[in-house]
């Protein structure tokens, strides 16, 4: 990866750059651009987040900066933490002044001193981070990269600009962002700095879970994400932030009798879905689907290896697992639990013999999210024989086909019965009793059956044969009955 002078002065010929230079000579402070912007041009990322440190005030320089740029453009100051923001047309500026920093063992709270840049770099997470830019006007567009950080870009490596243990325990979330890193850009972390990750992994459990939830997501929406959950495993921090994950581990034989190793087999899938989706709660989905199934496996003589209702506890296991990791409680994590309880139901569909009826349930149970249900399934395909593989994805084909005749048919995605508990209840004088919901739910098995077409007269005929079997009484002939 060599990347010519040329091209970084190309970068940095934005009048932006301009303005933070002009800013910085004026105030006589030594000035660099830092950080993730430098290292993704490195990389040929594009990147908008600009940090900038400065040997001496943040805050002064952004204030300069703002006037500089017009009017209406606003510094927000975090005076705790000697900082200060500027958003400017697509790009965030964040002001720091160059800091030594230590941490105390206990907390994440560090204790800071004003430093050279040298002292700012030093603290930094990784080599390929710490990478400077000089902005003032003498030694503009010099890179300073004291610890190899371009041929670490170029070694394709993730390593600590020091010693790692202590990198590591200032902020043990570096931990999940060398793993982020890795997964992202395709790097490998150097042998040193990856066992001081197994060393240190304990430390994660003071970040809290927003901060470690931010990275997974991370790492669920790279290219191929099955890279950091193998590092996650191997550093020993799965266990630690995901235990649900770990126990998918494993491929047991008896009999001679085995079943696939469902960790692998999930990330497979993950990496499958992945290809054909960015959707990151879909993926969330993949990575879930197969979670019901340590709790349901059982050897049973007769079949071999089985996890009955994998499905169904893989989705009550949902909520618990968000909650956990503070992850959003919200439609998100419904829309994971219906993915994980419906991820069987197109596989059931090819191994029997596809009924309208049956076409016509999953429609109405996965309403708008079928494709994305299908996209899943057909992702857990993961079996080694091709001709295994050729005939699930033509059995597939089928079922999408029928799934869009009987849409068509019928519309019964996301339909609503064409009578509603209220109705029921005037009609039979009911309140709100079992009832209503049995007679409601009568209705619809009806029309998803085929029984009746989905249209309110036909209900309605049904409704009152259906009522009339069970002893329910139309409030007209209760009505009769009480004037006698
Ligand atoms: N940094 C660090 N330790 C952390 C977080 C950040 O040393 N725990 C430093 C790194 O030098 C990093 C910079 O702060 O490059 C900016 O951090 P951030 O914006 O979080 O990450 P980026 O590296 O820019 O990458 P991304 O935008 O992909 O998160």
């Amino acid at each position: 990866m060599f990347i010519s002078q040329e091209v970084i002065n190309q970068h940095l010929s934005k009048p932006i750059f301009g303005t933070l230079s002009e800013a910085a000579d004026e105030l006589g402070l030594e000035t660099y651009l830092i950080g993730g912007f430098v290292r993704d041009i490195f990389l040929y990322r594009k990147s908008n987040d600009i940090d900038v440190v400065t040997v001496g005030s943040g805050i002064k320089l952004a204030k300069l900066v703002a006037k500089k740029l017009g009017k209406n453009v606003r510094v927000t100051v975090f005076k705790n933490f000697g900082t200060a923001q500027i958003k400017y047309k697509q790009y965030e500026l964040e002001f720091v002044g160059a800091r030594k920093e230590s941490y105390s063992r206990e907390s994440r709270k560090p204790t800071v001193e004003d430093g050279t840049i040298e002292d700012d770099q030093n603290r930094r997470d990784f080599t390929i981070n710490a990478l400077a830019l000089c902005l003032n006007k003498d030694r503009f567009a010099q890179l300073v990269d004291p610890f190899g950080g371009i041929q670490d870009m170029e070694d394709l490596t993730i390593k600590t600009p020091l010693d790692p243990d202590i990198t590591f325990s200032d902020d043990p979330l570096r931990m999940m962002r060398a793993i982020r890193f890795a997964t992202q850009l395709g790097f490998d972390i150097f042998p040193d700095t990856f066992d001081a990750i197994e060393r240190n992994k304990e430390r994660i459990k003071i970040i809290s879970k927003e901060r470690i939830v931010d990275e997974l997501n991370k790492i669920m929406l790279s290219p191929k994400p099955s890279v950091g959950f193998v590092l996650l495993d191997k550093t020993g921090l799965l266990d630690i932030i995901f235990p649900e994950l770990v126990e998918l581990k494993g491929a047991e034989t008896k009999d001679g009798v085995g079943h696939k190793d469902n960790f692998y087999h999930t990330l497979t899938v993950l990496d499958n879905i992945s290809k054909t989706t960015n959707k990151l709660w879909l993926r969330w989905a993949a990575l879930l689907h197969d979670i019901g199934k340590p709790a349901t496996k059982r050897w049973e003589p007769k079949h071999g290896w089985t996890f009955h209702n994998h499905d169904f506890i893989g989705m009550k296991m949902i909520p618990k697992i968000f909650r956990r990791m503070k992850l959003p409680m919200n439609d998100k994590m419904k829309y994971v639990q219906k993915m994980v309880s419906l991820h069987m139901r197109p596989m059931q569909l090819v191994e029997e013999e596809v009924t309208d009826s049956a076409v016509r349930r999953l429609l109405f149970d996965a309403g708008d999210d079928i494709d994305e249900l299908m996209q899943l399934c057909e992702a857990d395909i993961t079996s080694k024989n091709p001709h295994k593989v050729r005939r699930f994805l033509q059995n597939f084909k089928i079922v999408r086909s029928k799934l869009k005749e009987i849409e068509e048919k019928d519309r019964v995605r996301n339909f609503e019965p064409p009578i509603d508990g209220n109705e029921i209840m005037q009609l039979f004088n009911l309140g709100q009793t079992p009832m209503v919901g049995r007679l409601k739910s009568a209705i619809k098995d009806a029309i998803l059956d085929g029984v009746i077409p989905n249209e309110y007269e036909a209900a309605h005929q049904f409704l009152l044969k259906k009522a009339e079997e069970l002893g329910v009484k139309p409030a007209s002939l209760e009505s009769d009955k009480d004037n006698k």
